[in-house]
């Protein structure tokens, strides 16, 4: 391999006789008189654009009807050969090392001559980035079959965004960083919108999985239920102002009567209506009726103390890490919003009192539940309160490019849409190039990990299956008479 060209920080290698190099390879250049080496990655790969190749397949074409005569009367068939498969290595330069030491410095410019070029093998190629440290978990592998570890450390505190089109291994890969870090005693927390996390503590055959103590389905409505007293004054006003849109005066009337309520030791939900209903102004008491109707319709609030619960309650049940799975899976949109508003309200407030330490939030498809202003909240107030979430989503341009522009960590699964492509290679931290030629072509399972988690190397990871009962599978109509086909 030889360098050929170098523009900005775009190399191209040639390749002949063509080595087995693959997209998404890390080749080393190193030049032993400076002592240094750029460490580049292999993006796309052509042929060599040698003049009169054209001409000669067309002969080769044209003269292989003449059987049995030799026309390679020079005998340069054989070298000729060699030089059509030539291949053009395109890459990008990712860092350097210098004095044996990763190095941010690629402003130098390796010579053409006396360069050595070395294709480093999976293995190689992780030992040097040294991506394992105390808090190591199994990523999965890559395509040759290295294991990739990571450290959680590069996912505590941080932004991650997990995105691919439809059933390529989104959601397995967030349940596997989720389970991941429950069991090093992290606490998570997951808006399910399809209700798919719910059984994460059981094993393919219903079995009681280990992460069994650590997983706490909470329904809505149903076994999840709270007090008005727990909610508190704040949260609901930011319930039934931002997400049933009641106008300011009415607030400041409902601002009014919890207060009274609330000084006589009288806040139940009866008491609360009672006085709603003798609200002079007729205008602003339809306005509240309508929002605290709307609100008590979800089954959330409960007068019960016995049925109702905290948040501090059920995390503390934690011994050693937990998750909450809210299911969201059939509430109505409505619905939706009103728990999430106070899910990361209430969580907000346990982190601001150092109640909590820290959460892991896991938000599917979080444009259907998630208020255009609160994006911005929670990758700025929130993450410095203690919130590291995690966006998994099939529509990349339902992030906006502000949030991927503060991400720290994005794992790209395929996508084929043009459109998704030009908005993911728009908005993460890597080249265009690098995710339109290999975030095309992964295959299922496979995912291009970017960012802080892989030391900012680009790598293609296959992820390892998890042996618990995951439930991505997509419901199929005609599943059953497939299968009986192919079993006679
Ligand atoms: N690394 C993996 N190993 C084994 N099975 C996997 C892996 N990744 C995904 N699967 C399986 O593939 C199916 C689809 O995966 P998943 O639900 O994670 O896809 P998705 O990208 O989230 O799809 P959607 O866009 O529909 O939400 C599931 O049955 C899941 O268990
Ligand atoms: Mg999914």
């Amino acid at each position: 391999m030889h360098i050929y060209k170098l523009d900005g920080n775009t190399m191209e290698i040639v390749s002949c006789p063509p080595q087995d190099v693959q997209k998404g390879d890390y080749i080393i250049v190193r030049d032993d008189a400076v002592n240094r080496s750029l460490i580049v990655q292999v993006t796309n790969i052509g042929y060599a654009n040698v003049p009169g190749v054209l001409e000669d397949i067309l002969r080769d074409s044209s003269t292989k009807n003449i059987d049995g005569r030799n026309l390679d009367f020079l005998d340069v068939k054989a070298f000729i050969d060699v030089i059509k498969d030539a291949k053009i290595f395109r890459c990008k330069i990712r860092k350097a090392i210098v004095d044996g030491r990763i190095d941010h410095d690629i402003s130098w410019t390796p010579s053409r001559s006396t360069s050595h070029l070395i294709n480093l093998t999976d293995k190689e190629f992780l030992k040097l980035i040294g991506l394992r440290g105390e808090n190591a978990i199994t990523l999965g592998a890559t395509k040759g079959g290295a294991e990739v570890s990571v450290n959680l450390a590069a996912i505590d505190g941080k932004l991650n965004i997990i995105s691919g089109k439809k059933g390529t291994g989104k959601s397995h890969l967030s349940k596997l960083l989720l389970l991941s870090l429950i069991e090093k005693g992290g606490i998570g927390v997951v808006f399910d919108v399809n209700g798919e996390y719910i059984n994460l503590g059981y094993r393919a055959d219903y079995q009681k999985a280990s992460p069994y103590e650590k997983i706490l389905v909470l329904s809505p409505g149903k076994g999840f239920k709270v007090t008005l007293g727990y909610m508190g004054l704040g949260v609901f006003l930011r319930i039934i102002s931002s997400v049933l849109d009641l106008p300011e005066n009415s607030a400041w009337e409902i601002r009014r009567i919890w207060s009274s309520l609330s000084r006589k030791s009288v806040l139940t939900l009866k008491s609360l209506r009672k006085a709603i209903e003798s609200v002079s102004n007729n205008y602003v008491r339809d306005a509240l009726i309508r929002r605290y109707d709307s609100l008590v319709s979800t089954g959330l609030l409960t007068d019960d103390p016995r049925e109702a619960s905290t948040l501090e309650d059920l995390i503390f049940g934690f011994t050693s890490g937990g998750a909450l799975i809210v299911n969201l899976r059939g509430l109505p949109a409505r619905f939706c919003h009103i728990i999430v508003e106070f899910m990361l309200s209430k969580l907000c407030n346990l982190l601001d009192r150092w109640v909590l330490r820290a959460l892991f939030l896991f938000a599917e498809e979080a444009h259907l539940y998630l208020r255009k202003t609160y994006w911005e909240d929670i990758v700025t107030r929130m993450r410095h309160l203690g919130i590291f979430s995690t966006f998994i989503t099939n529509q990349p341009d339902s992030i906006s490019d502000g949030i991927y522009r503060q991400a720290d960590n994005v794992f790209l699964f395929n996508f084929t849409n043009e459109n998704d492509l030009a908005t993911v290679s728009k908005a993460t931290m890597v080249d265009a190039e690098t995710v339109n030629v290999i975030a095309r072509e992964l295959p299922p399972h496979y995912c291009l990990a970017l960012g802080r988690v892989t030391n900012d190397f680009p790598i293609i990871v296959k992820v390892k299956p998890l042996n618990v009962k995951t439930m991505g599978e997509t419901r199929l109509f005609f599943a059953d008479t497939y299968e009986q086909k192919i079993l006679t």
